[in-house]
């Protein structure tokens, strides 16, 4: 059985105040959300205390963007599996594409970060993905094919998402074909050893698009960004039909 998860990931935007504004006006549309999509928010580290006070008892499940692969250490700039797990963080994204291209993110790292997740009952929403140079030299499944060989090194297949985000899409309203990210993501299914791992879609997921994409057989998700951080547009992708 694949969950649905629409998972919002907010990147480097909103402080506190911010964040919690956003939540007066999203939770109160939560009430139509059927029970079984699971909701999740991928907040910037600085917000994720607050939230966590603020999401008791309620359905909204709490994501980081990062984590390290040591439980602690000498590596400034980074967090530690137990700083998350202590406040309530269930959801950590590895290996954005954002991570790889800016941060020096390899296939490497991105396997250590995922097992040091999952020992620490996370579960990593690991982040595959083409650029456009790459789709239109015909390198997309064998990309992606490397990303998820290197990547699930050692991994547990039963706590791990995958999500499918051409690089081509994010950010630039340019959305993959509802059709096309099916074909990938059926693709993608089939290297996993465990079916039932969900997978979502991500890139320029927007109101307007999502009922096209979640309709499509092979996608159990979405991980959206910029329409993430509105709270009717991101109400209304996770209320999709
Ligand atoms: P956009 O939805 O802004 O294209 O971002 C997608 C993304 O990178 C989510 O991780």
């Amino acid at each position: 059985m694949r969950n649905v998860i629409i998972a919002g990931n907010w990147k480097m935007y909103k402080t506190q105040a911010e964040a919690l504004e956003f939540l007066q006006g999203f939770m109160t549309q939560l009430d139509v959300t059927p029970d079984d999509r699971e909701i999740v928010l991928c907040v910037p580290f600085t917000t994720l205390v607050s939230l966590s006070q603020n999401l008791h008892g309620s359905r909204i499940r709490l994501g980081a963007q990062n984590v390290h692969w040591e439980t602690a250490g000498a590596y400034t700039g980074e967090i530690a599996a137990p700083m998350l797990t202590e406040i309530g963080v269930r959801y950590v994204i590895v290996g954005h594409s954002e991570r790889r291209q800016y941060f020096g993110e390899t296939d490497e790292t991105v396997n250590l970060r995922l097992k040091t997740a999952q020992q620490a009952s996370l579960t990593p929403i690991l982040c595959v993905g083409e650029t456009k140079q790459q789709r239109d030299a015909n390198e997309t499944e064998s990309l992606i094919f490397s990303q998820l060989k290197k990547g699930l090194v050692g991994v547990d297949q039963t706590n791990l998402v995958i999500a499918y985000e051409p690089i081509w899409a994010i950010g630039t309203g340019d959305t993959c074909e509802a059709t096309e990210a099916n074909r990938v993501i059926g693709l993608i299914r089939e290297q996993l050893t465990n079916p039932n791992v969900s997978i979502q879609y991500g890139g320029s997921v927007k109101p307007e698009n999502v009922d096209e994409i979640m309709a499509q057989p092979e996608i159990d998700g979405a991980l959206v960004g910029g329409a993430s951080l509105q709270p009717g547009s991101f109400a209304r992708i996770v209320n999709f039909q």
